[in-house]
């Protein structure tokens, strides 16, 4: 199963996906990382595991569509047949969406709908939740709205802050993220409008 990861940032979630791969816990391969930032940490992760890892300059392109459009041609190249994002920072468009139906796979570290978008683990201390925790969905054209496929919740309290929390966190998505992966490479993932049936 040919995973294509996109990252923006520290790719400790590439790295969870990578190691899941090498153990075979996942039977799957990272076979390409795309990148929006030059200097992302995931880049570094991927070339000292060997893997292709592209950094394409959103600046070089007129629209998100034209982007896209750059970063589907590179995936279909590289034969990606699940695309991971993984801290991606931009919206996916739907030239992507066309090219990956139900096919991208986001993560999100709170307990979607609840707190979408940026900083959620720093919302979730400021409304005082006493559960947050995280969310793997499918990408649809929203900004972390679309179906829910795993999520993992863990307790709030009353010294966290937004580090604490984001660490707490990070290690159920270390853990989250290569199983829903697993699924789907087990064909065990049906999607039916907004709801996910694991079989
Ligand atoms: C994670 O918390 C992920 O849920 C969010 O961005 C962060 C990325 O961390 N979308 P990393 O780059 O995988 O270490």
């Amino acid at each position: 199963f040919r995973l294509g990861v996109l990252a923006s940032g520290r790719g400790s979630n590439l790295q969870s996906i990578m190691d899941a791969c090498a153990a075979r816990q996942l039977e799957a391969e990272v076979v390409l990382v795309i990148s929006d930032q030059v200097s992302a940490y995931a880049l570094e992760r991927a070339r000292a595991a060997g893997i292709p890892a592209v950094y394409i300059n959103p600046g070089n392109y007129q629209s998100r569509q034209d982007y896209d459009a750059a970063v589907v041609e590179i995936l279909l190249a590289h034969g990606v047949e699940l695309v991971c994002l993984a801290g991606y920072m931009r919206l996916v468009g739907k030239v992507m969406l066309a090219a990956y139906p139900n096919k991208i796979i986001n993560i999100h570290p709170a307990l979607l709908p609840a707190f979408p978008g940026l900083h959620a683990q720093r919302q979730a201390c400021e409304y005082g939740v006493k559960y947050s925790g995280c969310t793997v969905h499918i990408v649809d054209e929203g900004m972390d709205t679309g179906p829910i496929i795993l999520q993992a919740a863990v307790p709030v309290s009353d010294g966290d802050d937004e580090d604490s929390l984001s660490a707490r966190i990070l290690e159920q998505e270390h853990r989250l993220y290569p199983e829903a992966l697993r699924l789907f490479a087990e064909g065990r993932i049906v999607v039916a409008g907004r709801k996910v049936s694991i079989v």
